[in-house]
């Protein structure tokens, strides 16, 4: 089963992140799993360029934290494999203009910005060409990533109609809780690195004071009932998805071994400030030697190179470029 899935090194990974995607990538990663710091979506908004040089190592040394192991799959940084880059020119003339505006995520991220760059528009592209690159047959991505699936496989499905089988159509997955972790502060909008408040977002690195705040302080509601429901108490469904997906529980079970909103926050806080620490220390031992993870970096680009410069040439070839 050949996996794929990216994520951008614009921030500490959130909650959302780790649960809706990093978590079972470790869980499912194979010889055939293939896990990206995409960078180069990353310049679709502003960022200072010192900045995103440091979160790409620093990404990378996050996810190996959270449990990648280099020696079972292969983390590589987009831009280190020309072929994304490439696939996604042939690929921008295949989709169409009309399609690519009605992506959700680019009306909302283009509302928010003054100087919209043209890449806000054409991301799903890139995104579609750094999937079909590997032949992936499954793309696990939270929620919010699914739109831009089902763009990659209209793309596919008409350049394989247009110009011959080339590419395979992949299938999308998500976790069966916490695929959406929402906002502690507005659980009627998802937890994310750019828009949500401090409080609002868990980071993975959040001290354990930090973690029993943010928790303690997270919107609920007042009928004090503990339910699992998310049209009437999203507050406290998006808590117990929480709890669910790092006690491997289901939502209803959680809700039935607690009475009260405090206890149950309480031992919330506790369950995440003990399933994180790990990945604190474990990241910064990594840090300690950076050449080692350059290294791993390395050959992980080296692995997708050898990779992706195969079915680069068959799409080029399918059009007439060799
Ligand atoms: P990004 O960097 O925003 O997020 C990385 C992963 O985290 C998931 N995620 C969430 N899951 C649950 N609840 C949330 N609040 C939440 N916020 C983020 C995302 O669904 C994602 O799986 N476009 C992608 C990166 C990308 C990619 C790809 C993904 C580029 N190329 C190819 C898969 C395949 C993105 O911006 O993810």
């Amino acid at each position: 089963m050949r996996i794929f899935s990216g994520i951008q090194p614009s921030g500490t990974p959130h909650l959302g992140n780790y649960l809706g995607a990093i978590k079972s990538w470790v869980e499912t990663q194979n010889s055939e799993a293939y896990f990206c710091v995409v960078d180069l979506h990353s310049l679709t908004m502003e960022i200072d360029p010192k900045t995103l040089r440091n979160q790409r190592l620093e990404l990378s040394a996050s996810l190996f934290a959270c449990g990648l192991d280099p020696e079972v799959c292969t983390l590589f940084v987009q831009s280190e494999v020309p072929f994304h880059a490439q696939l996604n020119w042939l690929l921008e003339c295949v989709a169409s203009y009309g399609e690519l505006t009605r992506m959700v995520a680019f009306k909302d991220k283009s509302s928010r910005q003054e100087a919209q760059r043209a890449s806000l528009l054409t991301y799903p592209v890139l995104m579609a060409a750094d999937i079909l690159l590997y032949d992936t047959d499954r793309v696990p991505v939270g929620d919010d990533q699914k739109q831009h699936l089902e763009l990659t496989r209209v793309i596919a499905e008409r350049f394989n109609n247009r110009y011959g089988q080339t590419f395979v159509i992949p299938e999308f997955s998500k976790p069966a809780f916490a695929a959406r972790v929402m906002d502690l502060q507005d659980p009627t909008r998802k937890m994310s690195k750019s828009v949500s408040s401090p409080l609002g977002k868990l980071e993975i690195f959040d001290s354990p004071a930090e973690i029993e705040k943010k928790i303690k302080k997270a919107i609920t509601d007042t009928d004090g009932e503990m339910r699992y429901d998310w049209e009437l108490k999203p507050g406290l469904a998006n808590l117990l998805d929480i709890y669910a997906s790092f006690a491997g529980e289901t939502p209803d079970q959680v809700a039935s071994k607690f009475t009260r909103y405090g206890d149950f926050k309480t031992a919330l806080a506790q369950l995440v400030i003990e399933s994180l620490a790990p990945i604190a220390e474990r990241y910064n031992a990594l840090m300690t030697d950076r050449s080692e993870l350059e290294r791993f970096m390395r050959r992980g680009a080296e692995k997708a190179s050898s990779v992706s410069e195969v079915v680069y040439a068959r799409a080029a070839t399918a059009m007439g470029l060799n």
